[in-house]
C-alpha cells in the first residue's frame, strides 16, 4: 500500500509502523516514545531488543528534548556542519527517553534527515520519530521501496514511496558521549571530513564485533546486510572469475568489456554513483537464479571505505570470515 505523507503522519500519531524513504536508505518508523510503536518496529524487523534505534527529529531544537543536555561546543560543529544529513551522533539521552528504544544503554542515537518527504512527515506528525533501516534483521538495506515490499511479503508494510535512495548507505555514525569522538559506522560522511570540522582526530575503533568483545555500536555485527545468494568479495583491481554454477560478476567501474552475466557499479568508477548502486545491484541480482555473486571492493579509500565495510559484512556469512 503506497501512502501519502498525510496518510502517513496520520498512522505514525496512531502508534502504527510506516516505511519511510530519507536520503541513506528506507526507514521503518514509528513514534520513539511510544513503547507499542517501539516495540512492533522491533518485532516486525526481527531484531534483538538488546540492538537500539535511532530516532530521527526535524532539528537542534527536537533532538536537544531528548539529550541530557544541550549540545556541547564540539556536537554543535557537527551539527551545524552535517544536520540534516547522513549523520547519526550518539549523546547521553534524558530521563524521560524510554529505556526500550535504547535497549537500556544510557545514551541515544539521533539523526535528521534531509528527505524533503520524511522531513513533510515529520513536521506533520510532530513526533521524534524511531526509525531503523526497513530491512528483516540481518538481511540486505532498502534503497527503493519495492526492497521493502519484497523483503515483508508475510506482513505488508505501508510505504511512502520516494523513489531510490540517494546515497545508498545508511549514516556515518559518531558517538560523542564521551571525552573522545569515535566512528562507530563509516557512512556517507567520511572520517576525514568530520575530523576537519570537528578539528581534532576521531577515534575509528575496531569495527568488527566478536564474540568476546561488546559492541560499540550494537548493530556493527560481523554478519549483516546478506543477500541470499552466496557472495565473494575481491580486492579492487581483481580479474572476476565465475564460481560453480550461474555466476553474477560486479566490477566497481564499468569494464571494457562488458559480457553477459557481467555488472558494474559506476560507468565512471565514481564513488558516489557506487554507493547509491550497491544494495540496489545486490537486491537485484538476488532474485535472478544466480548461484553465487563476486563483487570487486572499492578502492579503499574515501566512501570505499564504507562500501567496502557494507560488502565485508554482507559476505560474512558465505565466507566464514
Ligand atoms: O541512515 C540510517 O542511519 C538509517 C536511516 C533509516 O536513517 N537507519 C539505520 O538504522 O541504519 P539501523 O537501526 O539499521 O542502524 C542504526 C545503528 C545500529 O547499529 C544500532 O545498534 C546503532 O545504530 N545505535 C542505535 N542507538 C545506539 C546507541 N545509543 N549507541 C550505540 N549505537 C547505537
Ligand atoms: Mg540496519
Amino acid at each position: 500500500m503506497a501512502l501519502t505523507v498525510f496518510q502517513a503522519a496520520e498512522l505514525l500519531i496512531q502508534g502504527r509502523v510506516v516505511a519511510l524513504p530519507t536520503e541513506t536508505v528506507y526507514g521503518l518508523a514509528g513514534h520513539a516514545l511510544d513503547p507499542g510503536a517501539l516495540k512492533s518496529i522491533f518485532k516486525i524487523k526481527g531484531r534483538p531488543l538488546t540492538n537500539p534505534l535511532i530516532v530521527h527529529i526535524l532539528d537542534q531544537s527536537e533532538a536537544e528534548k531528548l539529550t541530557l543536555t544541550p549540545f556541547s561546543p564540539k556536537v554543535q560543529r557537527l551539527v551545524d556542519a552535517f544536520w540534516p544529513g547522513p549523520l547519526t551522533l550518539i549523546l547521553p539521552k534524558a530521563p524521560s527517553v524510554p529505556d526500550l528504544l535504547t535497549a537500556g544503554r544510557p545514551t541515544i542515537a539521533l539523526r535528521s534527515p534531509k528527505h524533503s518527504l520524511f522531513r513533510e512527515i515529520l513536521s506533520l506528525c510532530k513526533l521524534p520519530l524511531a526509525a531503523p533501516s526497513a530491512n528483516p534483521f540481518g538481511c540486505l538495506s532498502p534503497t527503493e521501496a519495492s526492497h521493502v515490499r519484497n523483503m515483508f511479503q508475510e506482513t505488508p508494510i505501508p510505504i511512502v514511496d520516494g523513489g531510490p535512495c540517494l546515497l545508498g548507505l545508511e549514516s556515518t555514525i559518531v558517538d560523542l558521549s564521551g571525552s573522545q569522538a569515535k566512528l562507530l559506522r563509516p557512512g556517507p560522511l567520511s572520517a576525514e571530513a568530520l575530523e576537519t570540522v570537528l578539528g581534532e582526530p576521531i577515534l575509528v575503533p575496531c569495527m568488527q564485533a566478536s564474540p568476546n568483545k561488546p559492541l560499540l555500536a550494537p548493530g556493527t555485527l560481523q554478519q549483516h546486510y546478506s543477500p541470499h545468494t552466496p557472495l565473494y568479495v575481491y580486492p579492487y583491481g581483481s580479474i572476476l572469475k565465475n564460481k560453480m554454477g550461474k555466476t553474477a560478476l560486479i566490477y566497481f567501474k564499468k569494464p571494457k568489456k562488458l559480457e553477459e552475466h557481467t555488472y558494474f557499479l559506476s560507468e565512471t568508477g565514481s564513488f558516489s554513483e557506487a554507493a547509491a548502486q550497491v544494495f540496489r545491484m545486490l537486491h537485484t541480482l538476488d532474485t535472478q537464479g544466480y548461484d553465487a555473486i563476486c563483487i570487486e571492493a572499492a578502492p579503499p579509500e574515501d566512501l570505499g571505505i564504507s562500501i567496502n565495510d557494507r560488502l565485508k559484512r554482507a559476505a560474512a556469512k558465505f565466507t566464514g570470515i
